[in-house]
């Protein structure tokens, strides 16, 4: 359904994505490495070190934040991280910590920490909802979210897994792209957005926080 959105992978300079056989994509390309258990192993490994390295202060250890303002990456999908990191990379996306940080990742150290934090287990377990999540359940089931991110919110390659995000991120991020204000840009997020109020954006963070990450990563 959303094949044209995948990054072909004549768009990588990435050594170790184009050494593996032929894939068409970066998410076909994660697939084989899943089928490989010597080049996982080794990705798993060269991800840690990154993460525990230059992410876990803020991230959370092995991508479970404890600050609201940061994300989770645990469980995240793969090709959404590193498409994330791209676009943060060519200021497509903008946060002046984050820009840094993605210029000091050599190409082959993204590939490996996006894999390595996708397999990682969510340890946030489904919370109590606010009494607004209900609000934020509604829209979510029936404004079009569902299409793209799933009836459980949790993405999909390019698509990002919401389940059990940090409240405060969200509600930034999602007034972000309702207010086209410059700092997260995607025409369809800004579009879906467009007619919802505070509000109904407040609803949205409470639910999709409320949710946990159920069988989110993989154990290790
Ligand atoms: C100094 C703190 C800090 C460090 C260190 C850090 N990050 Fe971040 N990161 C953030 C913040 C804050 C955001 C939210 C940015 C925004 O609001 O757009 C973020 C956002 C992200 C996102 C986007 C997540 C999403 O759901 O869209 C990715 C991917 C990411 N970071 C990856 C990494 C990786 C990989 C590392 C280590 C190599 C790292 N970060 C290190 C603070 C940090
Ligand atoms: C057409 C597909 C599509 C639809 C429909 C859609 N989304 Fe998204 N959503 C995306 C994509 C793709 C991204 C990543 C965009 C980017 O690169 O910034 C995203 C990003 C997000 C993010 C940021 C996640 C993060 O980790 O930073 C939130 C929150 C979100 N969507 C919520 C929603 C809600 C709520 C709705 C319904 C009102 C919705 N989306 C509808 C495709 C969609």
């Amino acid at each position: 359904m959303l094949g044209c959105w995948l990054i072909p992978v004549s768009d990588l300079a990435w050594p170790q994505v184009t050494t593996l056989g032929a894939p068409r994509s970066l998410a076909q390309f994660f697939l084989a490495v899943d089928a490989d258990p010597a080049r996982r192993a080794r990705m798993m490994a060269a991800g840690k070190d990154v993460e525990s390295r230059l992410c876990g202060a803020c991230h959370g250890v092995d991508g479970n934040s404890v600050n609201p303002e940061v994300p989770n990456l645990a469980g995240q999908n793969a090709v959404y991280i590193v498409v994330q990191i791209r676009k943060l990379l060519r200021g497509e996306r903008k946060h002046e910590t984050m820009q840094i940080i993605a210029k000091m990742l050599p190409d082959d150290d993204i590939v490996n920490v996006a894999y390595y934090l996708s397999k990682q287990r969510v340890t946030s377990p489904p919370k109590e909802s606010a009494p607004s999540a209900q609000v934020g359940e509604t829209i979510f089931q029936t404004q079009f979210c569902i299409y793209c991110h799933g009836a459980e919110a949790r993405g999909n390659e390019q698509i990002p897994r919401l389940a059990g995000q940090q409240r405060d991120y969200l509600l930034r991020s999602l007034r972000q792209y309702r207010d086209r204000s410059g700092e997260r840009n995607d025409a369809m997020m800004s579009l879906v957005l467009n007619a919802l109020t505070d509000d109904d954006i407040v609803g949205l963070a409470d639910y999709l926080n409320g949710l946990g990450m159920p069988g989110g990563g993989e154990p290790q």
